[in-house]
């Protein structure tokens, strides 16, 4: 077995992508190490641009150590202030922050009784503009007692802005003069919309920083500020960040740096026809960072254009999962249906709760095999299971252990994936770190919603489709 940790952190098992006796269709190590020149330019390549400050969510972990004393200070002085903390903000000014509290907060954390929260205040991430879901969400919230985090790197972008409108008049109609110190705004240092209103009204501010995009911002305030709101150990999270990064950028070989080996596997599997990538966490806590990870992958990958401006069309489809719930959902075309995905587990290896099936001899026999046993015990069976079968279909899988679910592994998780993004991003010659398709959906938005200086985008819009193939019930 092909296994890599950096104790006590991250594992890797990756048998199951390697050619075996169930697996003849698997990779072999010569096939691995066949692109080691090219991960060797893509490690130099990466390096360098770190350095030049275009890739900054692996150089500002150092910065981020420093601020991390400020945001835990407001952190700190807020959450004894207020009830509930709310999230404005979409894809990556929103998934982090989901992402990292669902992982290392009690799952019913809103639920609990204030001192089991350790006095702090619920939370709540608004990242769509259903006016349902907005509507309500200001109904069961009192605003005199509610602190709202702006997050915007673009400070452009129409949903976090319309929400933001919203807030800020419900406030300053129920809070008056004071309503500025429900607000806290996250976004570029220089740029955007956000930022003059900031200034202008006097709104708490943090300082996303330049180089990184917001599927690679978790890290930064945008993250961090909400992660210690919340009571999560940002000094954990970061640390494991730096352990991953560090053993990143210091090792170069494919089978030594889990960056490029990760990187490299989802690359020979997409050249060898698998499109989609299956992200399964068999732990509820990892559910949104499948969400998370989905939005890395689909936005970084997803490309038209190589480097040279050659249609290319390449980017593996991410599919969130969740074990064992899509065991009864999913699995089963992982198992028969198209051999085109590729599926990372990831597991945990101590969970923080346990919970014994009692035994009752009363029982059935065939029910009776549960008792004495573990949950655990029950989720990683069916894990391995699983495991089994899709070896056995000849299907390629692989796994990320953390030995616990908290926060340095955390960080190390994030580290991990951003690196990989950003390994196969050079693999694929692409720009992983642009989202053209994305910005062409705003700039629609924005003519569609009357936006100055865009008229003839709304003019070309509203002709396209005028053909329409409708079928109505009467
Ligand atoms: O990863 C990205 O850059 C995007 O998903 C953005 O985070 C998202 O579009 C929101 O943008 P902004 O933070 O500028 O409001």
């Amino acid at each position: 077995m092909d296994d890599h940790q950096l104790k006590p952190g991250i594992k890797i098992d990756y048998t199951g992508m390697m050619s075996g006796p169930q697996n003849p269709k698997g990779f072999d190590t010569q096939e691995l190490l066949g692109l080691q020149n090219v991960l060797d330019q893509a490690h130099a390549t990466l390096a360098t641009r770190r350095e030049a400050g275009e890739i900054d969510f692996s150089k500002l972990l150092a910065t981020m150590q420093t601020q991390q004393v400020e945001i835990i200070e407001y952190a700190n002085t807020v959450a004894q202030k207020f009830e509930n903390f709310v999230v404005l903000g979409i894809g990556g000014s929103a998934l982090g922050p989901l992402a990292v509290h669902q992982a290392l907060n009690h799952y019913y954390y809103n639920e609990l009784p204030s001192e089991k929260r350790g006095h702090r205040p619920r939370f709540y991430v608004m990242d769509n503009i259903d006016p349902v879901r907005f509507s309500e969400l200001l109904q069961i919230l009192d605003p005199r007692k509610t602190l709202f985090n702006v997050i915007s790197k673009s400070g452009n972008t129409s949903e976090t802005m319309a929400q933001f409108l919203i807030v800020r008049d419900t406030l300053r109609r129920v809070c008056g003069d004071s309503y500025a110190e429900h607000i806290v705004v996250t976004t570029d240092k220089e740029k955007g919309n956000l930022l003059p209103l900031a200034l202008k009204e006097g709104y708490k501010r943090f300082v996303i920083p330049a180089g990184v995009g917001g599927r690679f911002s978790e890290l930064t305030p945008v993250g961090l500020l909400a992660a210690a709101i919340c009571g999560i150990d940002i000094h954990q999270l970061l640390e494991g960040a730096l352990a991953m990064d560090q053993w990143i950028r210091d090792s170069k070989g494919v089978i030594s740096n889990p960056a490029q080996l990760r990187a490299t596997l989802a690359h020979l599997s997409w050249q060898k026809g698998k499109n989609i990538s299956v992200f399964m966490p068999y732990a509820d806590g990892l559910k949104t960072m499948a969400d998370w990870y989905a939005q890395l992958w689909a936005e970084s990958l997803g490309k038209r254009f190589d480097r040279q401006g050659q249609v290319v069309h390449v980017g593996q489809t991410p599919v969130k999962a969740l074990g064992v719930t899509d065991q009864h959902s999913q699995v089963q075309l992982y198992v028969e249906g198209p051999d085109d995905k590729v599926i990372t587990f990831v597991t945990v290896e101590k969970f923080k709760e346990t919970q014994l099936i009692p035994i009752d001899l009363e029982l059935p026999e065939d029910i009776q095999f549960l008792g004495g046993r573990t949950l655990e015990e029950l989720l990683f069976a069916e894990q391995k299971a699983t495991e089994y079968a899709l070896t056995l279909a000849g299907r390629q899988h692989q796994k990320i252990t953390l030995p616990t679910l908290d926060a340095y592994n955390v960080g190390q998780l994030l580290l991990l994936l951003e690196w990989e993004t950003a390994y196969i991003g050079e693999l694929l010659n692409i720009n992983a770190f642009n989202q053209p398709g994305v910005e062409e959906g705003k700039n629609g938005t924005y003519a569609l919603m009357g936006r100055k200086g865009y008229e003839t985008r709304k003019h070309d819009i509203e002709e396209y489709g005028e053909t329409r193939h409708i079928l109505k019930f009467n």
